[in-house]
C-alpha cells in the first residue's frame, strides 16, 4: 500500500464532494487488499443531519461491493484545511463497526499527513459485543 497514492486518490474523490452549505470538501479512499481503490466524498443536505461524510461514504461503498473488514488495507481522508481534518464522532463509530482496529487511517491536508487507527480514534467505544446475548447477564 502506497500512502501517497491513497492520498492522491482521496484528493481526486474530493472533487466530487457535494458541499453547497459548508463549502468544506472532503475526499476519502479505501484501499482493499486485492488492489482496488474505492472513493467517497461528502454529500450534504439542506436538512443538515442528513449529510454523509466522505469516509463513511467510501466505507459504505466498499461494503456494498462485498468487501468486509478483513479485506480492507487502509483508508485515507483528505480536506484542504489548515489543520488536518479528523473524522467526526459518527464516522469513528462507523469505523469501529466496519474497520479492523489496527487498519491505518491516513489523514492529510496536503501539507501534513498523520496515520492513526480506529483503536486510537475511538477508545472504549460501544460495539456489537455488548449486544451479544452470550455476554449479557440481564437476559436469560
Ligand atoms: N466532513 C467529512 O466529510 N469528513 C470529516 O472527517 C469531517 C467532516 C464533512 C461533513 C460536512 O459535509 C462538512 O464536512 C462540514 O462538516
Amino acid at each position: 500500500m502506497k500512502t501517497e497514492i491513497l492520498i492522491q486518490k482521496a484528493r481526486e474523490a474530493r472533487e466530487h464532494a457535494y458541499a453547497p452549505y459548508s463549502h468544506f470538501q472532503v475526499g476519502a479512499c479505501v484501499a482493499t487488499k486485492d488492489g482496488n481503490y474505492i472513493l467517497g466524498a461528502n454529500v450534504e443536505n439542506a436538512s443538515y443531519g442528513a449529510t454523509s461524510c466522505a469516509e463513511r461514504n467510501a466505507l459504505f461503498a466498499a461494503y456494498a461491493k462485498g468487501y468486509r473488514k478483513q479485506d480492507i488495507e487502509a483508508i485515507a481522508i483528505t480536506a484542504a484545511s489548515e489543520r488536518i481534518c479528523t473524522p467526526c464522532g459518527i464516522c469513528r463509530q462507523v469505523f469501529a463497526e466496519l474497520l479492523a482496529e489496527a487498519v491505518p487511517v491516513i489523514l492529510s491536508n496536503g501539507k501534513e499527513t498523520v496515520c492513526t487507527n480506529t483503536k486510537e480514534l475511538l477508545p472504549d467505544g460501544f460495539d456489537g459485543s455488548f449486544l451479544n446475548p452470550a455476554e449479557r447477564e440481564d437476559i436469560g
